[in-house]
């Protein structure tokens, strides 16, 4: 961004690739901090006086215009942020596209409906997705640069991210290079003692990262859904908490191997029903009760994982531990929170739901040393794997 800057960008149009992929409840955006992040990156290019067309996805729409994913709150919402109009073009790259970043003016800002209503934008066809690409980079034509800011979805392979990339001048945006900062300090020397704490509700989607984090860190801490397929594995009943069967023998495995280094829940804050007013108890691990589900850590495991984080050096924190949208399973994932917050470690908080949780339950923001935006990214980050986004860009 810098060096678009120097060589100067007032007049000239230029694409940005936001992650603006909120969570919304009825229309409503129930936590604005991947369009807050993508402010700083957005200022700099408007205060130089560039002509922004900002495109972004909404959820995973299938490949087809759906009022449910439009970015139209993202709109609003990111023009209050940024104290002027935003001009939401309603469609991609067809007439509305091209009229809406025709009536730029220097400075301003437009968004392209949600990039994901074109099907050629996730397609796994090199030559689709070229073509779509295409048409994106002549919205910016001759003169025209492309910033590469959404860091949550760098880890995809997909036109606006990968393949524009390729045709027009690339630069990397603040925020990709923030992230990018802070993830190599993780994946480089980190102080120790190194504790990473995992959340969230299936082990599957974890597995990749717990497998190569595990020889890296000290100490992994288990929560949310994922642990009852663990407790499972140790032979205990779980009752009706959340079981991904073929998964057992990869956590005995996974306890097996890792020594006393993954730690489990000692005790669960059980439900009769998913539900805020279902009748609840806090049990050990060993007594939870046929057809209960479990859907946080209890206080003892609270207490326990807080102690280690007291000591921590360097904590990675990703994936709640308990449904923490629900008023009564929201327990768990304020003590952890509050456990890092309270810690000198280097404290870094990845992405997707924590990020949303750190907010939804009032946090202090300051007391994390960085709050990723990206959930799926940071994870293939740490994993090791390439990542398409920042490899075309180290290219470019
Ligand atoms: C995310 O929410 O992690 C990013 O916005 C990427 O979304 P995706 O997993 O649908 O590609």
């Amino acid at each position: 961004l810098d060096d678009l800057l120097a060589e100067g960008v007032a007049g000239r149009r230029v694409l940005v690739r936001a992650d603006l992929n909120v969570p919304l409840d009825s229309g409503t955006i129930t936590d604005d901090g991947r369009i807050r992040a993508s402010l700083p990156t957005l200022r700099r290019l408007t205060e130089a006086g560039a002509r922004v067309v900002v495109t972004a996805h909404l959820g995973r729409p299938k490949g087809a215009p759906d009022p449910k994913f439009s970015l139209r709150p993202v709109a609003t919402r990111l023009g209050e942020l940024l104290g002027s109009n935003v001009t939401l073009a309603s469609d991609v790259v067809g007439d509305s596209a091209k009229s809406t970043v025709d009536g730029l003016g220097d400075g301003d800002v437009a968004l392209l409906e949600n990039i994901r209503f074109d099907p050629r934008e996730t397609s796994k066809d090199d030559g689709e997705r070229g073509a779509f690409a295409r048409e994106l980079a002549a919205l910016v034509g001759d003169g025209g640069a492309f910033v590469s800011d959404g860091f949550g979805v760098v880890h995809r392979k997909q036109a606006s991210v990968y393949d524009v990339a390729t045709l027009l001048p690339a630069h990397a945006g603040g925020l990709v290079l923030a992230e990018l900062e802070v993830l190599r300090r993780l994946a480089g020397t980190p102080d120790r003692p190194y504790v990473v704490a995992l959340g969230g509700s299936k082990v599957s989607d974890k597995l990749a990262v717990i497998e190569s984090l595990l020889p890296k860190v000290d100490r992994l801490l288990v929560g949310g859904g994922m642990c009852f397929t663990f407790l499972a594995a140790e032979g205990l009943g779980i009752g009706d908490s959340l079981l991904e069967a073929d998964m057992i023998d990869t956590c005995k495995r996974l306890l097996a191997e890792s020594g006393d280094k993954i730690m489990l829940p000692a005790d669960v804050v059980i439900a009769d029903d998913f539900s805020a007013d279902a009748n609840t108890q806090s049990v050990l691990v060993a007594e939870i009760r046929e057809q209960w589900k479990g859907l946080d850590i209890g206080p003892i495991t609270a207490d326990r994982y807080g102690a280690v984080l007291a000591e921590a050096g360097t904590v990675f924190w990703n994936g709640p531990m308990g449904v923490f949208e629900l008023a009564p399973f929201a327990e768990g994932t304020r003590a952890l929170a509050r456990s890092i917050v309270d810690s000198d470690a280097y404290s870094v908080v990845g992405g997707g739901d924590s990020a949303a949780a750190v907010r939804v339950l009032n946090l202090p923001e300051d007391g994390f040393s960085h709050i990723s935006t990206g959930g799926g990214a940071s994870l293939e980050f740490l994993e090791g794997k390439p990542l398409p986004g920042i490899e075309v860009l180290e290219r470019s």
